[in-house]
């Protein structure tokens, strides 16, 4: 029985002040929750989160590591300093790193090999373009992604966390519906079964994209859907709470 997990995924928002506020609050509804809850927040305030959460339930991550593991690369943060900060999970693989700094399928695999090398859980994200819906890849393009990280990581492949983030409905209010995530969600954890029986009912597959408090629990209630990926939703105390009851 895989156990249901929401993350946060802050990007590139937040201040002290505003940290302190949104925690302060999510810790005080989070107190008797049944799924696991995590958030992951920009590197500087990795120090700051980690000491709000420190007596609490909700776990700490990070969006991005860097693939090596220390040296000369300026302006990059490597696994072993984020598990200092107390970090479990990190992002690997969201689809804005993807774009925006043209990170391959085989960089996105080997930044979750050193993830689970320095003990902590790579949240690896797949999905589809809109033009690649449109023209029928859906499933090409997110076994590919998905199939990097297995190829390498094998029997490891376990140990991940799978987010499929459909592109076209990330910070646009557009969502998958529940039938097209499932969909897709079937489709991964197929894959996932191919590498281990195991490993298929194992891995959790959350669904991200536009998860707000009013389409959470017909999403989470879908077979192959074990939580979600929150990004604006995660920003509002009240919102990434309802998102977080709506899990099982
Ligand atoms: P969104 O972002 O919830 O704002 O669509 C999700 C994500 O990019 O992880």
């Amino acid at each position: 029985m895989r156990q249901q997990f929401v993350a946060g995924n802050w990007k590139m928002h937040g201040s002290l002040a505003a940290n302190a506020a949104l925690l302060g609050e999510v810790l005080a509804g989070t107190t008797a929750t049944r799924c696991d809850v995590a958030v992951c927040v920009p590197y500087p305030y990795l120090a700051q989160c980690q000491h709000l959460l420190q007596t609490s339930t909700v776990a700490l991550g990070a969006q991005d590591c860097s693939v090596h593991a220390s040296g000369a690369h300026t302006g990059e943060v490597a696994v072993g300093m984020l598990r200092e900060f107390g970090c479990g999970y990190v992002i690997v693989g969201h689809s804005e790193r993807r774009a925006d700094h043209h990170e391959s399928d085989a960089l996105v695999a080997a930044k979750a090999q050193r993830v689970l090398e320095a003990d902590m859980t790579p949240i690896v994200c797949v999905g589809e373009t809109l033009a690649q819906r449109e023209a029928g890849e859906t499933a090409t393009v997110v076994v590919r992604q998905l199939r990097a990280v297995t190829e390498l990581l094998r029997q490891q492949s376990r140990r991940i966390v799978v987010a499929y983030e459909p592109v076209w409905a990330i910070g646009t209010g557009r969502t998958a519906s529940p039938e097209q995530a499932q969909e897709v969600h079937a489709v991964l954890r197929a894959h996932l079964a191919q590498v281990g029986a195991d490993i298929g009912a194992a891995v959790r597959i959350l669904y991200g994209g536009s998860v707000k408090p009013d389409n959470a629990q017909v999403l989470f209630a879908q077979p192959d859907i074990d939580g979600g990926l929150i990004g604006g939703a995660s920003l509002k105390a009240s919102d990434f709470l309802a998102i977080v009851a709506a899990a099982k």
